[in-house]
């Protein structure tokens, strides 16, 4: 196994997660659609991937789409006919479909080309049918398909800010529930992945039955002794010699088992070996090494697309109130009930509503893996993810019931 703090992982560098792996194939194989849902970094990517490689082993056809980028029913349509592009029974339907756009001289493009190209022939009118098409395409397969569509959740929020957001989404939403619906067969099966909560968006839009197909399934941390595993075959096979208990000090540290997070750590401490010549380190050196350099400069990369996360996904008021919640939690260990009613004091004057922003962004939040609830409100389950953010607000923050009595 080795180390890796980017992308997804797979095949040797995947590790643990069989009874996940265990559960997801057992719904795949009953025919189950599902919705794959965990907070960011969790794994989901990796896991879906995984999956996939094992169900082709059984001799299914795997297909993957990543519609992050996509801003239109038209760029995820085109982004699934790339995921095709390889299985050449459904990408030469395809073709055939929208002969007029490929020059019959020209036998091969690439994937890319190909996404290009069918980009080109989809528009409002179309990309229903097309879409529909290569759908049933799969589903025509003697192979069975998982199709696996990734951060779409991305996607949906990407629409809900343009024009006519909201009529798009749900277009689109009861669009896919009825294709797959209509199915007979227990083919294509579908998973949907992201780590923003679809069910909160569908929820807040007032549809929640355009995902009630999907079966849901969170993917939860690492447990404690699956993380001291992960870290000391890390060690073990970088040959970095640590001391009894560096492992178990190290998931302390953290908190939670979010894989990244014990990826970035172990990552972090090998440098600290290298850089300080260190031949053993100690339990010592995980506390130096947390607090310089996971919650220091180098680990400000890992973390920062937290808030981006939040930003792209929120709206201006609620992104604000998001971080007034998160900086009480970071600095004051909870983010309380009173302080909540502080709060809505705070904003009711520019936020009209403002209780019911604030449930809402509570619940993006908590679903979303940020803060737990617990009996005295909300608080970080992630030590790291804590400290990260105290230490973003802890100079310039005034708890909120203290704010409240400033003009008094
Ligand atoms: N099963 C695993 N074994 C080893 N490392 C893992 C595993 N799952 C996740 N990781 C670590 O977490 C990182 C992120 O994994 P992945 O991209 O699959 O997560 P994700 O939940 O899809 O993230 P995002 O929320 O950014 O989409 C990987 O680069 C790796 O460091
Ligand atoms: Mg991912």
């Amino acid at each position: 196994m080795e180390s890796s703090t980017g992308r997804w992982v797979s095949g040797e560098n995947f590790f643990g997660r069989e009874p996940e792996l265990g559960i997801l194939e057992r719904r795949v194989l009953d025919g189950n659609h599902i919705l794959l849902t965990g907070q960011r970094r969790m794994g989901k990517t990796s896991i879906v991937r995984e999956l996939g490689q094992r169900l082709e082993a059984k001799g299914w056809i795997f297909l993957f789409a990543d519609v992050e980028g996509a801003a239109s029913a038209e760029d995820l349509i085109a982004d699934l006919a790339q995921a095709t592009h390889p299985v050449q029974p459904i990408s030469s339907r395809l073709r055939t479909g929208m002969r007029h756009l490929f020059n019959e001289t020209v036998e091969e493009v690439g994937a890319l080309d190909f996404r290009v190209k069918i980009r080109a022939g989809l528009n409002p009118a179309n990309w229903r049918r097309h879409g529909e098409q290569l759908l049933r395409d799969c589903a025509g397969q003697d192979q069975k398909v998982l199709l696996v569509i990734d951060e779409l959740p991305i996607f949906l929020n990407r629409l809900l800010a343009s024009e006519d957001g909201a009529k798009r989404a749900d277009e689109f939403l009861s669009w896919l529930r009825a294709v797959f619906q209509g199915f007979e067969s227990r083919s294509p099966i579908l998973i949907v992945s992201g780590s923003i909560g679809l069910q909160p968006l569908v929820q807040r839009l007032g549809i929640p039955d355009r995902i009630n197909y999907l079966d849901p399934f969170r993917l939860g941390p690492w447990n404690r002794d699956t993380c001291i595993a992960c870290f000391n075959l890390l060690a073990e096979n970088y040959q970095l010699m640590i001391e009894d208990g560096v492992a178990a000090a190290a998931y302390d540290a953290l908190g939670l088992g979010i894989p990244h997070h014990v990826q970035s750590f172990f990552a972090r401490l090998r440098e600290f070996a290298i850089m300080n010549e260190r031949d053993i380190l100690t339990e010592n050196d995980v506390g130096t090494v947390f607090r310089t350099m996971l919650l220091g400069p180098p680990g400000q990369n890992d973390l920062v697309h937290y808030e981006s996360r939040l930003k792209d996904t929120l709206e201006y008021d609620n992104y604000n109130i998001a971080m007034e919640i998160l900086a009480e939690a970071a600095t004051q260990g909870s983010f309380s009930h009173s302080a909540k009613i502080c709060l809505e004091g705070l904003y009711a004057h520019m936020i009209s509503g403002v209780a019911s922003h604030i449930s809402d962004v509570l619940e993006v939040l908590v679903h979303d893996g940020y803060l737990e609830s617990t009996d005295s409100g909300s608080s970080f389950p992630s030590r790291l993810l804590k400290e990260w953010w105290a230490a973003r607000f802890r100079d310039h923050y005034t708890p909120l019931e203290e704010r409240g009595n400033e003009h008094d």
